[in-house]
């Protein structure tokens, strides 16, 4: 089970704006069913994940690990996921390295290093199948490849997912024959959680069958949803535009990055939305701490605390002490605290708890009054990278 409490002081104005909740929920509610871009929130075929799993077990097979190259929605979700999931210190049986989101030779070389010992399989995402730095990294890898494996071996381990009929990628599909998926026009980059972007590398660490029921039991949420939306939007015509996702547990940190994306991303246009920071306490209250408890008074907050009430242990006693303690001194600060409380972490909350924001993340844009689903910034980068740089990096290769 997920628990709001969004800010007192805040739901307190809502009671005054009751006429204006109802009526834009209305109309962002109308605005989010008809919209031709949320086959995110249509069911997922079983047939699908089977096959998924079916895939995985032949790569255990025949790999050490599995090599992930994708960036921005293409990799986030799965990313923030599997850390969620994995051990502060081991890494896990089957190892899962992402790559593709920084542009360093060292990283290359030391990547390179890692592999040349490893039988490894490659899975490479991009919904438009020609984002600079994906393409860069899995012709890289593959080059790589080359040198261990014969075409036949690459047919078993590269997998590619990308759309059904356009880009780079689709053509090295259609030229070598490589095992592929498809992501759905109708959903975007960071809303593809519940395609095979997202849940054929989350099957190596987690039950996928919990985290998509999970997710579908998120829809249950749409009022909270709506109401965390329409707090932020209140929060922000009161000059707070800046939202500090607090978490306690490092491994939770992906997932703030993963939220970040999700609202900047969406509703982050024409000179509107509120700018997603996260902070990692109590680390950042020996640092950014003091910002937020008596600098400028631009932010609020939204904790995430999972109920660890069944143990029993001095740290966990100490940490929910911490936890109200940094809440009362923040909001004695004036800052304004809203609080998601998680019963447990796993898969089938967690799907919970990403589809509530995917949906929030919406009704937020529409309250915006923008399209959450474009992203016509990211494009501005895109064509400067084209412009600045004097080759076809699509072309610049042995095949
Ligand atoms: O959410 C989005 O649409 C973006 O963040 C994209 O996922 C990102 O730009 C990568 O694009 P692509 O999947 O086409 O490689």
């Amino acid at each position: 089970m997920i628990q709001f409490h969004f800010d007192r002081r805040i739901t307190d104005l809502l009671e005054d704006e009751n006429i204006s909740f109802y009526k834009k929920k209305q109309d962002v509610f109308e605005q989010f069913q008809h919209s031709s871009m949320i086959g995110w929130t249509e069911d997922v075929d079983s047939d699908m994940l089977s096959s998924l799993i079916a895939l995985r077990d032949e790569v255990k097979k025949h790999s050490q690990c599995l090599v992930v190259v994708g960036i921005g929605g293409s990799y986030l979700g799965s990313y923030a996921i599997n850390q969620l999931f994995s051990s502060y210190f081991h890494s896990c049986s089957f190892p899962i390295i992402y790559v593709g989101t920084t542009l360093s030779s060292d990283y290359l070389d030391e990547l390179f290093e890692e592999l040349r010992t490893k039988d490894f399989s490659l899975f490479v995402v991009s919904k438009s199948g020609n984002t600079m730095e994906t393409v860069l990294f899995y012709q890289k890898i593959k080059r790589f490849m080359e040198e261990k494996y014969s075409l036949e071996e690459l047919r078993k381990r590269i997998i590619i997912c990308t759309n059904l009929s356009k880009g780079y990628l689709r053509e090295q599909i259609n030229q070598y024959h490589f095992v592929s998926f498809s992501i759905p026009e109708n959903i975007g980059g960071r809303f593809s959680l519940i395609t095979p972007a997202h849940l054929f590398p989350l099957s190596f660490s987690i039950d996928i069958f919990q985290f998509v029921s999970g997710y579908f039991q998120g829809k249950s949420y749409q009022e909270e949803a709506y109401r965390y939306a329409f707090c932020r939007k209140k929060l922000f015509d009161l000059g707070k535009v800046i939202e500090n996702f607090c978490v306690y547990d490092e491994k939770f940190l992906p997932f703030t990055e993963w939220l970040k994306q999700l609202f900047a991303e969406s509703e982050g246009k024409e000179k509107r939305g509120i700018f997603p920071v996260s902070t990692l306490y109590p680390r950042d209250l020996h640092s950014l701490g003091q910002f937020v408890q008596e600098g400028n008074p631009v932010l609020f907050e939204t904790f995430f605390q999972v109920d660890n009430s069944s143990l029993k242990d001095e740290f966990s006693s100490l940490s929910s002490i911490v936890f109200d303690s940094v809440i009362q001194a923040h909001c004695s600060g004036g800052v304004y605290c809203n609080l998601i409380c998680i019963s447990c972490l796993d898969e089938f909350h967690l799907g919970e708890l990403m589809y509530f924001f995917m949906m929030s993340a919406t009704f937020s844009s529409y309250l915006f009054e923008v399209d959450p689903f474009d992203q016509p910034g990211v494009e501005v980068y895109k064509n400067a990278i084209l412009q600045h740089t004097n080759f076809d990096f699509f072309h610049q290769k042995s095949d």
